[in-house]
């Protein structure tokens, strides 16, 4: 072999960020819905399978348990999953801070009934003591609020838990549910210890569009001696194919499955909620890849923290192609509600604008203008945004999970941008109960009562009209709808012709193409519309 031959990624290689092992997503970065999903979530679950690994990998071919706490594991893996149990036991100071934060929490509910809470001070536990601020709401109902920026600079963010597993994905049924099943090392696997917040990630990534050596590859992956065998697999020798431009008139807008839409226009690319899949061996569904979004990204807009919407393994392998990247504001207020600023510069984000509502970001002959966002958070207080994007004459809303629940909202929006005639909508109507992805982080247990009535669900076909007629919509397009196969690992719904989702959303589509809109369609893998 000639130490000249150059290679690049291949298609197939997913690279898979982990904390501890597990896979990443926004409330495993934050440091304290980390420490409360990993006392109440991942102990729990993984101490469970321990006790009986064969219920867990019965409830895991049971597919009306999709997404629930089972570990799929083979049985005769226990010993590195009792391993794992171990180490994460041994976090103890994150453990410490969840029972701070419980204990505290039903400590104020108990005793603070309006009086001052300065004597409340005093009696924090250590674990707790400076980082914490105690507040009231309008009828003396006490909250403790977490300073999230001395948070990350503590123990209780702990970047050496930080990895990258990269592989090769031979087919998009192979990676197992992402909440509930830690990622165990396979042979053919390489586990990079490196922080999210690396510059070295970025080299590996470059590695899509510009072929290295091997010894350079080896050198960024912090190799000691050369791992070809394992390396070479994962790596190609065939030509980068560069990403055309698009250079029409009108906006080009492409979608790209579930909530990731690229929309270009006048030399600008705006990337919404970045989810993508690699290309797997065995080919799948034809799909839009990494490789087929322009090399520079313009803006990259996350709507919310759900972990479909801010996917650290998209925004890791997008991060140098990304000039700026939008945000919405959180509330600051309650520690289930990350501020996804501090989380995307903890990810090594530099450029990372977060937008209130009705705040602007221009570009030439065009702006982003982050919209409200209502519902689909359970009643929880949640930063999310949707975001109208100006593109000349054109108005495009993408909602995302957004519920109207009042379409005077969607009427006044109308009023100050003018009329929004294309609008993306998600219709996940069903949703979860509060507790499938709150219960692990809230300081009590959920009152079965309302858990079913508090659901993370967004428009059913009612509210979904309202919202579309209210902003003057031409053309709609349902997606976000966790449809496609590639994305099963991170959704498990699991949703059918048959599912009221589905029967929802077609509603939609039936009745705006009998009202005469220019299109309107529920989209499905890759589709591409052009405006103007
Ligand atoms: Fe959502
Ligand atoms: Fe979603």
């Amino acid at each position: 072999m000639s130490s000249k031959e150059t290679y690049r990624l291949a298609d197939s290689t997913t690279v898979e960020p982990l904390i501890n092992q597990w896979a990443v997503w926004s409330d495993l970065i934050a440091p304290a819905p980390y420490s409360m999903h990993l006392s109440h979530y991942q102990i729990k679950t993984v101490s469970s399978y321990l006790e009986n690994p064969e219920i867990h990998l019965k409830a895991c071919r049971n597919p009306k348990l999709i997404g629930g706490p089972f570990v799929d594991i083979p049985a005769e893996r226990t010993g590195e999953v009792q391993t794992l149990l171990g180490a994460m036991q041994a976090q103890r100071a994150n453990l410490e801070l969840a029972k701070a934060i419980s204990e505290l929490y039903e400590s104020l509910a108990r005793e603070a009934k309006g009086q001052s809470l300065e004597p409340f001070y005093a009696r924090l536990p250590e674990s707790l003591r400076g980082y914490t601020e105690l507040v009231y709401d309008y009828y003396n109902h006490p909250i403790l609020r977490l300073m999230e920026g001395p948070l990350y600079a503590s123990p209780y963010y702990n970047k050496a838990a930080q990895s990258l597993r990269i592989f090769t994905t031979r087919r998009d049924d192979t990676r197992r549910f992402f909440l509930s099943t830690p990622r165990l090392l396979e042979e053919d696997e390489i586990d990079w210890r490196t922080p999210f917040e690396s510059r070295e990630i970025d080299d590996l990534f470059r590695l899509e569009f510009t072929p290295r050596p091997l010894d350079y590859i080896c050198d960024v992956l912090g190799f000691s001696e050369r791992q070809e065998n394992k390396l070479k697999p994962l790596l190609s020798r065939e030509p980068v194919a560069v990403p055309e431009r698009w250079l029409g008139k009108g906006p080009r807008i492409r979608y790209l499955g579930h909530a990731c839409v690229l929309v270009e226009w006048n030399g600008v690319s705006i990337l919404v909620d970045p989810w993508l899949s690699v290309k797997p061996m065995n080919g799948g569904m034809e799909r839009l890849g990494y490789g087929d979004l322009p090399e520079k990204i313009d803006f990259a807009l996350i709507t919310h923290a759900h972990h479909d919407h801010f996917v650290p393994e998209t925004l890791l392998r997008l991060r140098r192609r990304i000039d700026c990247l939008v945000v919405p504001k959180t509330y600051n207020l309650f520690y289930t509600d990350p501020s996804l600023k501090l989380l995307a510069r903890q990810i090594g984000f530099k450029n990372v604008v977060e937008m209130d509502s009705m705040e602007s970001l221009e570009f030439p002959d065009g702006e982003i203008v982050a919209a409200p966002f209502l519902g689909e958070h359970a009643d929880l207080a949640h930063g999310k945004s949707a975001y109208v994007i100006r593109a000349g004459k054109e108005r495009i809303l993408f909602a995302a999970d957004s519920n109207c629940l009042d379409a005077h909202l969607y009427s006044r929006l109308r009023t100050c941008l003018g009329a929004v005639e294309t609008v993306f909508l998600g219709m996940e109507c069903v949703g979860a109960p509060l507790s499938w992805l709150y219960g692990s982080l809230l300081p009590h247990r959920v009152q079965h009562g309302y858990d079913n009535s508090r659901r993370t669900k967004g428009s059913n076909a009612e509210a979904a009209l309202a919202m579309v007629e209210a902003v003057g919509g031409k053309r709609v397009y349902i997606y976000a709808m966790g449809a496609e196969p590639w994305f099963q690992y991170g959704m498990g719904l699991g949703l059918s012709e048959d599912s009221i989702q589905i029967k929802e959303a077609n509603k939609v589509i039936r009745k705006a193409r009998d009202s005469g809109f220019i299109d309107a369609q529920r989209l499905f893998g890759r589709f591409d519309i052009h405006l103007g």
